[in-house]
């Protein structure tokens, strides 16, 4: 059997979030080591930035291994390194978390000094930013740490307050760094419900083949990028998704109900199956146009004269959709195109009655096999965003947040 149906990962509460933590000198940086199991496990992305105190307590190498990325804390580290930069770290994460987060650093913090890899990066960082202090009671009660907590505060920083109890130095009190489970539960309400909680999305992805024979195919460029891409997002911001996808060069990402097919026809099935249990499809995969007529039994051998293949054309996925589609359904057709962009366009949506389409053009840095694309986004027949190239990932971050504000999709949010 062709058709194989993959277990589906369910939700959990941080899937696909970016979680940048910055890990400095506090020797509650032990407790770092299961905030970052907890956080992975919670389906976050980790990357772990230290500042140099910081590895005096934890070997960067306990942390790259749990995070399954590298661990930077140099500043200056070679360009060649497989470190990421302070900036690309800073724009990459969704939620920065110091953790635990020293009052050395919560003072730099405060008054926006950047003298390390750890402090510059938490300055650039432009999303939201939470501490989990741990430190001596006498630092927790100083009134200077005071002041800067309120200064952070104020600048709209989240804490997760330490708790009392029996200290590292010996004392007793509070300062002690909040559990890993409450800074991870701290972070999961932080995020709210996302923009698309509830809504239903059918997200297809990737090419399909077509058999000439036992061990030839006919089938295109799509690597299947494009699809995962806006599968990953959509579920981010909430949504639950089905994806339907063909023959791939990088793996699906997780989805709460996944399918592999092979051919447009099978590809045709399962879509029209699953349509009508959603309320966005996105129909990325590049599903192919033509098919042979006769599928040899047996390979076919070269002999000196030309051989011919004839082919028909496969059934359109979308437009066969266009009867069964309810008032309260959107549907998103993909086009890519070498020539006659925009004709082309406008005369597919008006076939293929699609409310949005999105158009990428063939090019250096578009298009199929590439992780970088250049979309134009129609509703009807208005163009209402053109990108540049950007990632795929950035590509499918534009098309959602157009679409997040059509009227059916916030009536199907939950
Ligand atoms: C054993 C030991 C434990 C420490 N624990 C803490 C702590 O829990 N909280 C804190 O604010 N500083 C603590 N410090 C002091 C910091 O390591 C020191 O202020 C350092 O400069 C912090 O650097 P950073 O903020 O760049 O990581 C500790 C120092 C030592 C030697």
């Amino acid at each position: 059997m062709r058709n194989r149906r993959r277990k589906s990962n369910s939700k959990r509460g941080l899937d696909g979030t970016r979680i940048l933590l910055i890990v400095t000198g506090g020797i509650a940086a032990y407790k770092s080591v299961f905030l970052v199991r907890l956080l992975k496990r919670s389906g976050a992305e980790v990357r772990v930035v230290m500042s140099e105190a910081a590895t005096r307590f934890i070997a960067p190498l306990t942390f790259e291994v749990l995070s399954e990325n590298p661990v930077s804390s140099d500043l200056f580290a070679s360009r060649e390194s497989p470190v990421v930069g302070h900036v690309e770290l800073a724009t990459w994460a969704d939620r920065a978390i110091v953790a635990p987060a020293t009052a050395d650093f919560i003072a730099k913090a405060a008054l926006g000094l950047a003298d390390d890899l750890a402090s510059t990066v938490f300055l650039a960082a432009r999303c939201p930013r939470h501490f989990a202090p741990s430190m001596n009671t006498g630092m927790w009660k100083n009134p200077a740490v005071r002041r800067n907590i309120d200064t952070l505060q104020g600048d709209g920083c989240l804490f997760v307050d330490p708790g009392a109890g029996g200290l590292a130095c010996g004392e007793s009190g509070t300062g002690r760094m909040a559990e890993p489970e409450t800074i991870v539960k701290a972070i999961e309400t932080s995020l709210g419900p996302g923009e698309l909680e509830g809504v239903r999305f059918l997200v297809t992805a990737g090419r399909t083949e077509e058999s000439i024979d036992p061990v030839r195919y006919i089938s295109n460029r799509s690597s299947g990028r494009m699809g995962f891409a806006i599968a990953t997002e959509a579920r981010r911001r909430g949504a639950r998704v089905t994806l339907i996808h063909g023959p791939v060069d990088v793996p699906p990402p997780n989805a709460d109900s996944i399918r592999r097919v092979t051919t447009a026809a099978e590809m045709k099935t399962a879509v029209r199956r699953a349509f009508p249990g959603c309320d966005v499809l996105v129909m990325a995969a590049a599903v192919a146009d033509f098919t042979p007529v006769k599928r040899a039994g047996s390979k076919v051998k070269r002999n000196s004269g030309a051989v011919s293949i004839e082919l028909k054309a496969t059934g359109d996925i979308l437009a066969s959709l266009a009867e069964k589609k309810n008032k309260t359904q959107v549907v998103i057709g993909f086009a890519l195109e070498t020539e006659n962009a925009e004709a082309n366009v406008l005369k597919k949506i008006k076939a293929k009655r699609c409310d949005y389409m999105v158009l990428n053009m063939t090019g250096e840095g578009t298009g199929f096999s590439v992780p970088t694309n250049q979309v134009t986004i129609y509703r009807g027949p208005r163009k209402i965003l053109s990108t540049s190239i950007v990632t795929k990932e950035e590509a499918a971050s534009a098309i959602l947040d157009r679409i997040a504000s059509d009227g059916r999709i916030k009536q199907a949010r939950q």
